[in-house]
């Protein structure tokens, strides 16, 4: 799919973003491995979402969906799980290879995990190396002393408890270890070079799991059972962030965004863009189900250019497409170090963004950690996503300051986190038309 954006007016009205991401993998894990039924409300039926449930029903659990956004799971319990008879396709979704890795590492069989062209691509040592020093036998694809799924797991059902200092902040690393901690003899100590995101640790104390958390370290004592839950996902604030930066930075813009996640770990796009002189005003904000939640309002005004401050890169990790579109229509510089992780998500964001960034004539400089971006006009023009959502939906947003219409080659992977974006896109303003090749 291709997407044709012309110019719009700023974007004027209410809506709801889909529910988020993360948590929709991460409950329907927990739920599956629980004591019982557990309903989940606001589940994300994107892409990746679905493939964690595909995954689960072919490890034996029942998941019914009562409407389109909510779950009732029949937990098989810490030890139900079976065997798959086929290999489990974790399409494009990264989060899904590397947490059910996580708990098929500890199973009393052998499965193998593998994805799509892209996801094929991207780093496994970081769990695959921990998981082995707990034992567990993995063989992965290996390249130039890397690794790489396919992953085939032989379980190991007598895997012991790790003491790991990640190298990396990566809540996917955190949580796939947390997730074989389950069943690890002896406590799992975990020490996080950043605070990434802990929906997993959240989670876990709700289905009644004993962590200590005390700063960046966590321990975690593995419990007999796990607790089923009636469980309330927020909105995204990742998809979120596709319009709030996009009415922050168009004068006459005022938005409402209802019911969104504001975990203080998911954040970061809200910081960047206040530095930046956006005006968001969180409203209301509550705790659902262990995650804090808000209504965010947004004005629109010119953004000024900033050096990004390094402790905000973890909390906004997955807005820096978007934050790179706000840079290149903002007054002045912007300065990014520090995001190398960014080279190894669906694509590499960082030479993707700059790519189509240049054809839409930003004046830009990369660097192996990051970019620095000169805030001018941007022309019209065609970009390629690379099958990027992320990149997609950031570029959709920059039709909001372009001078002419822009056209988004291969869009179909929006679906992975955000089916209705281009509905909720064209219902606050924007004019966005899917077109043939
Ligand atoms: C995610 C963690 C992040 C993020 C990804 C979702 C998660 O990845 O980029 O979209 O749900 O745990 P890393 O752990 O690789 O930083």
């Amino acid at each position: 799919m291709n997407l044709l954006l012309n110019p719009n007016p700023p974007l004027q009205g209410e809506i709801s973003v889909p529910g988020d991401k993360s948590l929709s993998h991460r409950t329907v894990i927990l739920s599956a491995l629980a004591e019982g039924n557990s309903t989940i409300h606001g589940f994300l039926t994107g892409k990746d979402c679905l493939a964690t449930v595909e995954a689960m029903c072919h490890l034996g659990v029942k998941i019914d969906f009562l409407d389109p956004e909510t779950l009732l799971v029949h937990g098989v319990g810490l030890h139900g799980l079976q065997a798959p008879k086929q290999s489990i396709d974790c399409g494009n979704s990264g989060t899904s290879m590397r947490l059910l890795a996580g708990i098929l590492a500890a199973q009393p069989f052998t499965s193998v995990l593998k994805g799509d062209d892209s996801l094929q691509q991207r780093p496994m040592e970081r769990i695959v190396l921990p998981l082995q020093q707990m034992g567990a036998k993995i063989v992965g694809r290996e390249v130039s002393g890397r690794i790489f799924s396919p992953l085939e797991i032989h379980g190991n059902t007598s895997l012991s408890a790790i003491d790991y200092e990640m190298p990396i902040a990566s809540a996917q690393v955190k949580s796939c270890l947390l997730l074989a901690g389950l069943y690890a003899k002896g406590q799992t100590s975990l020490k996080e070079k950043g605070a990434s995101r802990d929906h997993t640790e959240r989670l876990l104390q709700s289905f009644g799991v004993a962590l200590s958390i005390a700063q960046n370290h966590i321990i975690l004592t593995s419990p007999t059972t796990l607790k089923a839950q009636e469980i309330y996902i927020p909105g995204d604030i990742s998809s979120a962030a596709f319009f709030i930066a996009g009415a922050a930075m168009v004068p006459g813009s005022h938005i409402i965004l209802r019911q969104v996640g504001v975990n203080p770990r998911r954040i970061g796009i809200i910081s960047i863009l206040k530095l930046m002189g956006a005006d968001i005003t969180i409203h209301g904000p509550r705790l659902i189900c262990g995650e804090p939640i808000a209504d965010i309002e947004i004005k629109g005004t010119k953004l000024r250019g900033i050096d990004v401050p390094s402790e905000m890169v973890v909390s906004a990790i997955d807005e820096f497409p978007i934050i790179f579109i706000a840079a290149s229509c903002a007054s002045g510089t912007t300065h990014i170090r520090g995001i190398e992780e960014l080279r190894y998500k669906e694509t590499d964001r960082i030479e993707v963004m700059a790519k189509g960034l240049k054809i839409l004539g930003v004046s830009l400089e990369v660097f192996p950690d990051g970019i620095l971006i000169n805030g001018s006009s941007l022309n019209e023009g065609t970009v390629v996503s690379h099958g990027d959502h992320r990149v997609a939906m950031a570029f959709a947003m920059a039709s909001l300051v372009a001078k002419g219409s822009i056209i988004i080659r291969d869009c179909d992977n929006i679906a992975t986190s955000f089916p209705n974006f281009c509905e909720l896109a064209n219902q606050l303003g924007m004019s966005i038309h899917s077109i043939e090749d």
